[in-house]
């Protein structure tokens, strides 16, 4: 199956941020994005609403006759995901396994030194951090960082309150990373912010990147040489969500 029309969803707008690598790669025809913008954030809320709510996004994208389905949100990659792929008559794939096969890719070294950064939600999942012990890297840290979700809502990218923020989380990981995982669809807003903090340049894991990497090893995609149809749909105000999309897809 080559993965021509696929659907994105998202727990609000911070899913764009993955949406952006899947039009540049301009290898689909339709994608569809559902934000559940009435109901976010999931990244504070329990795994049993996570997941109930995880498994109602599948409801929304019934009609639309989908070949895949990608989780941008990594709170619902953490929680929701299995209970999806059970049900759903398409693949459905999150971004916690591309994480750490991009991370995989880039780094042999077992005994790098990988800090995990995510909602609250994620982050006590400890999905990550299992599934990179598991492949033999021991030595992880998971950090909820969960103020950055609404100060990139708010539009800021840079500067002092972002600094002091930064700052304040990670005071508890004081010594250089080899590698930042960015949890959260949210963070890669942040990628420079988060990369000055420390000095030597440690590497970051983008979901949306990620992604790519994972479609491109594992489906045969097709080449369109243009950029993909877009629906944006949310279960609250859609305007509110193109605007995001208007400013974080340039
Ligand atoms: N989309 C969520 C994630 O990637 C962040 C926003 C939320 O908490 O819903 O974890």
């Amino acid at each position: 199956m080559i993965p021509k029309k696929i659907g994105v969803f998202d727990s609000g707008a911070g899913g764009i941020s993955v949406l952006k690598n899947l039009i540049e790669s301009k290898n689909f025809e339709e994608i569809i994005y559902y934000g559940d913008t009435a109901r976010v954030p999931y990244g504070i809320k329990s795994k049993e609403i996570i997941k109930q709510y995880s498994l109602e996004a599948l409801d929304f994208f019934a009609p639309f006759n989908l070949d895949l389905l990608i989780v941008a949100c990594n709170t619902v990659s953490a929680y929701g995901l299995n209970a999806m792929q059970a049900v759903a008559p398409y693949p459905v794939i999150g971004v916690i396994e591309p994480g750490i096969l991009a991370l995989q890719n880039a780094i042999q070294d077992k005994n790098a030194r990988i800090l995990i950064l995510g909602t609250k939600a994620t982050i006590c999942s400890n999905l990550y951090s299992k599934l990179l012990n598991a492949k033999g890297y021991l030595n992880t840290f998971g950090l909820a960082t969960s103020l950055f979700v609404p100060i990139v809502e708010e539009g800021i990218f840079s500067g002092a309150i972002l600094d002091s923020t930064i700052a304040h989380y990670f005071k508890q990981y004081p010594s250089t990373p080899d590698a930042i995982i960015l949890g959260c669809t949210h963070f890669p807003l942040l990628a420079d912010s988060i990369a000055n903090f420390y000095p030597n340049n440690p590497l970051l894991i983008h979901s949306g990147e990620a992604i790519m990497e994972y479609l491109r090893n594992f489906y045969t995609l097709q080449n369109f040489n243009t950029k993909p149809k877009i629906s944006f749909c949310a279960s609250d105000s859609v305007e509110n969500l193109e605007k995001i999309a208007n400013l974080w897809l340039i």
